[in-house]
C-alpha cells in the first residue's frame, strides 16, 4: 500500500469519526481531497438526509477539486437516495483519483467505484479496510445480521463480581465512567434490564463530554410490574420499552401516560427472553434507525443476550477489589448449558486505567 494513500485515509478516517453515533441507520463516512501532496479539504457525513463527506469535502475544494484526488472511507455511492449520486459530482468536479476503504455492500448502493472507473477515474480500495470496517461495524450488522451492532459493557470486581443482588452503586473509578459516557455519546442507543433501571435508576445520559448528546435508552422488563414510571430515565429523551403481552396494562398505560418522553413499545408474544423474540426485538429496533446499542446489564438480561448470540463484543471494566461470593451477582449471569465453549471472547485490547483495567474483546460463536 501506497504511504500517501495511508496518510490521507487515516485522515478520512478521524473526519468519519466525527459523524459516529449521529448518521443512522446511514453509516459514517470522512472524505478528504489532496492535490499536489496538500490537503485541500476535509468533510463528513454528519446525520441522515445531510449531504455526503464528499459532497461536503468537494464543495468546500471547489476549483481546487480538479485533477485531485478524493479519499474517502467507503466507496462513493451511485444512486439516487435522499440525495443525487456522488459518482456524479466526482466526474463534475473533475476529480482525478478516488481512493477508498470499504466497498459498500449494499446492493443497489454499490458500483460507484466501477463506475468512476469506467468513466476515466483513476480507483484504488481497500486502503485500511480492516480499519475502515471496525467505523462501519453498527452499519454493516444492520444491513448483514438485520440488527444493531451490540457491545456489552459491564462494571465489576476482580473476580467478575456485581454488588450484592438488589444493591446499587459504582464499582469502577470516576475515569471509567467518564469512559462509559464517552461510549454512550457514540452509541445510538442504551439498553438495561428491567430490575437494573429499578435498583439503579439510572438516568442513561451523556454526561461531561464535550460535544455529546444522548442516546435512545432502551428498558426490557417482562411485566413491568415493579417499572416506575418515576424512574430518571423516562423523564427526558427517547425510550423504548420492551415488554411481555401479558405484562401489566394498567402500568403500561400509566408509564405512556405520565412519561414526558417519546415512548415505543415492543410487546412480542410469549417470553421476551427466547432467541425468537430477542431476536426479532432487535431486528424492530433497527427500524427505529438504531444501529448500534450499549448493552449495560444487568446480569441476567447481558446472560440471555449472550446465551442467544446477540452480542457482538465486550467491554469489561474490572476495579481491583475482590467481593467474593457472599451474596454477589456474577456480572453475567443465566448463562444456561455448556456455554463455556459455545463462544469466547477474542481480546482485543487490555487498558489500565489509575484504579481500573478494561478489557474490550469480539465474541466469537461456535456456529458462526
Ligand atoms: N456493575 C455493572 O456494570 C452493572 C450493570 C447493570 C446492572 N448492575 C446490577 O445488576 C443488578 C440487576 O441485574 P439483574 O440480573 O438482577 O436484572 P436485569 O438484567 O437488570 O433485569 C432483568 C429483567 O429480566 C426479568 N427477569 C425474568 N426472569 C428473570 C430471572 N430468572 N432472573 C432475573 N431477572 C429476570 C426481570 O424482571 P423482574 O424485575 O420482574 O424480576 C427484569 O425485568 C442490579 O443490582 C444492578 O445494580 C450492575
Amino acid at each position: 500500500m501506497d504511504a500517501e494513500d495511508i496518510r490521507y485515509m487515516k485522515l478520512a478516517m478521524i473526519e468519519a469519526k466525527k459523524g459516529v453515533g449521529r448518521t443512522s441507520p446511514n453509516p459514517p463516512v470522512g472524505a478528504v481531497v489532496v492535490r499536489d501532496g496538500e490537503v485541500v479539504s476535509t468533510g463528513f457525513h454528519e446525520s441522515a438526509g445531510e449531504p455526503h463527506a464528499e459532497i461536503i469535502a468537494l464543495k468546500k475544494a471547489g476549483e481546487r477539486a480538479y485533477g485531485a484526488t478524493l479519499y474517502v472511507t467507503l466507496e462513493p455511492c451511485n444512486h439516487y437516495g435522499k440525495t443525487p449520486p456522488c459518482t456524479k459530482a466526482i466526474l463534475k468536479a473533475g476529480i482525478r483519483k478516488v481512493v477508498y476503504s470499504c466497498a459498500d455492500p449494499v446492493a443497489g448502493h454499490c458500483g460507484g467505484g466501477l463506475f468512476l472507473r469506467e468513466s476515466g477515474v483513476i480507483v484504488t480500495e481497500g486502503i485500511l479496510k480492516n480499519e475502515g470496517e471496525e467505523i462501519l461495524r453498527p452499519f454493516l450488522s444492520v444491513y448483514l445480521k438485520d440488527r444493531p451492532y451490540i457491545l456489552l459493557k459491564m462494571g465489576m470486581t476482580l473476580d467478575g463480581k456485581i454488588y450484592r443482588t438488589n444493591r446499587s452503586g459504582y464499582i469502577t473509578s470516576d475515569e471509567s465512567l467518564h469512559h462509559v459516557h464517552e461510549l454512550r455519546n457514540e452509541f445510538d442507543a442504551v439498553m438495561i434490564g428491567g430490575r437494573t433501571a429499578r435498583i439503579d435508576n439510572p438516568r442513561l445520559d451523556c454526561r461531561g463530554v464535550t460535544g455529546g448528546r444522548d442516546g435512545v435508552k432502551i428498558v426490557i422488563d417482562p411485566t413491568l410490574k415493579n417499572l416506575s414510571p418515576e424512574l430518571k430515565l423516562f423523564q427526558k429523551g427517547t425510550v423504548i420499552v420492551v415488554t411481555g403481552d401479558d405484562c401489566d396494562k394498567d402500568r403500561l398505560s400509566e408509564i405512556k401516560s405520565k412519561s414526558e418522553c417519546f415512548l415505543k413499545f415492543i410487546i412480542p408474544n410469549g417470553d421476551i427472553f427466547n432467541k425468537k423474540n430477542l431476536s426479532t426485538v432487535m431486528k424492530e429496533i433497527a427500524t427505529y434507525g438504531v444501529s448500534s446499542i450499549l448493552l449495560e446489564g444487568g446480569s441476567y438480561l447481558a446472560g440471555q443476550m449472550l446465551h442467544h448470540h446477540l452480542v457482538d463484543s465486550v467491554k469489561f471494566f474490572y476495579n481491583s477489589s475482590i467481593a467474593g461470593n457472599n451474596g454477589t451477582l456474577s456480572a453475567v449471569s443465566s448463562i444456561t448449558g455448556d456455554d463455556f465453549s459455545d463462544f469466547k471472547i477474542k481480546i482485543r485490547a487490555l487498558e489500565s486505567y489509575v484504579d481500573d483495567f478494561v478489557v474490550s474483546g469480539d465474541v466469537i460463536y461456535k456456529d458462526t
